[in-house]
């Protein structure tokens, strides 16, 4: 191993499971001894944590590379690494494609990473894909904010969605045990922290893996059961959850949501199509019907909840008016927010083979369609702020205005008001809503909210 400090730079892409991952990533690297560089070509370990999600996603990845593979010519204590979802699904392959490389892992490898360093240092260039349990990490994550968290609760999806690669890249579901989370939660709050989002690409599925039962047969750990479970962590005054899968959403979870104060009235539940055949087609295993008794169930519960969802269009064989039954389901729930993507067929995937792939052309004017309606509907939805007072975390100076900072509501609306960043930092403040965009607001700073730890 190397006894000089290094210099290291990761570059992530991809959801919050990566985001996570690549704090942990730089955690184990600092506990090591390398610092942080902010500049990529005066690194000496760099770092791309990558997406597979969509092929624009992945082809991003090459040509970052390709520009660092040269650089490692001329310098070649240069360390690069590629992780993450790519870096499973490629494996191998990619060593052959960029020779340069000394290390290809797997998501779940995020934790091992400086043993495989290790392995570099001696002179070795590493593969790590191989499908592991993945343990417990002690390292404290480098996290990007000081004001909000991630904390994984279970990794890996067990659904079989006929366009997406996840299950392939990420593996089976491995919940964590409800002790792990509370205790890095605890740690989160006696560090200051005053949000977590628990994480899981299907987190529904949370518990199904740990052993146990109750007398009627149900699973003794649920995401309804961990949230009960978390709820008093001391510091921690906001908790969300992402992402929620139709499939498994209960009225039991809805009913904790309204029942406890910290857990924030946001949903983030994908519906992917808005026509029972195409979400068939995809193997979601839910109808549009269900999709809107659980959004009216949200709303008998908490009439102003924010409810955001993820869609695709051009799915292989969307007839046009499949597609319009999505343009319904957007005009008739009316979504906070709804992250939309042209259908892209991915490696191993069972849509990627099927003959009516549509063209791009088909696809781009879907897509456009999609979100000029997402647009207008967001707007619709954030005018019931206006002149409201909301309770709004705050995390950063506004990078456009220097003079404002800017937070969330509850709700997950991005919030911008007139503040100094050092006062402010981290503590609620009742803001009074003069401003609304489709998808932000601005306000006036009303009251400054004494945070009363539990
Ligand atoms: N686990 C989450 C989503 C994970 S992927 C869920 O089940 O909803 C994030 C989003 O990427 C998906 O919701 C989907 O909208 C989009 N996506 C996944 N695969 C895709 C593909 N092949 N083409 C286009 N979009 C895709
Ligand atoms: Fe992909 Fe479906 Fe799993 Fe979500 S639930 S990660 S879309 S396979
Ligand atoms: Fe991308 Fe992997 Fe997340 S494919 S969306 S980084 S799980």
């Amino acid at each position: 191993m190397t006894t000089s400090k290094g210099r290291y730079h990761i570059i992530t892409f991809g959801c919050q499971m990566n985001k996570a991952d690549s704090e942990r990533m730089a955690g184990i690297l600092e506990d090591m001894g390398f610092e942080w560089e902010i500049d990529p070509n005066n690194a000496n370990l760099i770092l791309y944590n990558t997406c597979s999600i969509r092929d624009n996603a992945e082809q991003k990845v090459y040509s970052y590379l390709g520009r660092q593979a040269k650089r490692k010519h001329e310098q070649p204590d240069l360390t690069l690494i590629v992780a993450g979802c790519v870096a499973q699904q490629e494996g191998e392959s990619l060593l052959r494609r960029v020779p340069e490389l000394d290390l290809v892992m797997g998501p779940q490898h995020a934790n091992r990473l400086k043993d495989l360093l290790q392995q570099v240092f001696d002179g070795n260039q590493v593969v790590a894909t191989d499908a592991v349990h993945i343990m417990e990490d002690i390292t404290k994550p480098r996290r990007d904010s000081k004001v909000t968290s991630w904390v994984n609760v279970i990794y890996g999806c067990n659904e079989r969605c006929t366009y997406c690669v996840v299950p392939n890249v990420r593996g089976v579901e491995q919940s964590r045990t409800p002790e792990a989370i509370r205790a890095e939660m605890e740690e989160l709050g006696r560090q200051g922290y005053k949000e977590v989002t628990l994480l899981g690409q299907n987190i529904d599925a949370y518990g199904r893996d740990l052993p146990g039962a109750t007398s009627e047969g149900r699973h003794l750990h649920t995401l309804t059961d961990l949230l009960y479970y978390v709820h008093d962590v001391p510091g921690i005054e906001r908790i969300r959850f992402a992402t929620s899968h139709p499939r498994y959403f209960t009225e039991r979870l809805i009913k904790a949501c309204a029942e406890l104060p910290k857990v924030c009235e946001h949903f983030h539940i994908p519906f992917q199509s808005g026509d029972n055949e195409v979400l068939k087609r995809m193997s979601r295993g839910y109808t549009h019907e269900k999709y809107r008794r659980i959004i009216d169930t949200i709303r008998r519960y908490m009439p102003d909840a924010s409810i955001s969802a993820d869609a695709i269009v051009g799915f292989p064989g969307e007839t046009e008016e499949q597609f319009e039954n999505t343009l319904k389901l957007v005009e008739e729930i009316g979504f906070d927010l709804v992250n939309t993507a042209a259908y892209s067929p991915r490696p191993l995937t069972p849509a990627a083979v099927w003959d009516e792939q549509l063209s791009e052309e088909v696809k781009s004017d879907r897509l456009q369609r999609l979100n000029h309606l997402i647009n207008i509907k967001a707007y619709e939805r954030s005018q019931r702020y206006h002149g409201r007072i909301l309770s709004v975390l705050v995390e950063e100076q506004n990078t456009k205005d220097k003079a404002q900072v800017m937070g969330r509501t509850s709700g997950n609306r991005l919030t911008f008001f007139n503040g100094d960043i050092t006062a402010l930092q981290g503590k609620l403040v009742n803001v009074k809503i003069t401003d609304i965009r489709a998808f932000s607001l601005t306000g006036e700073p009303v009251e400054v909210r004494e945070v009363i730890s539990v």
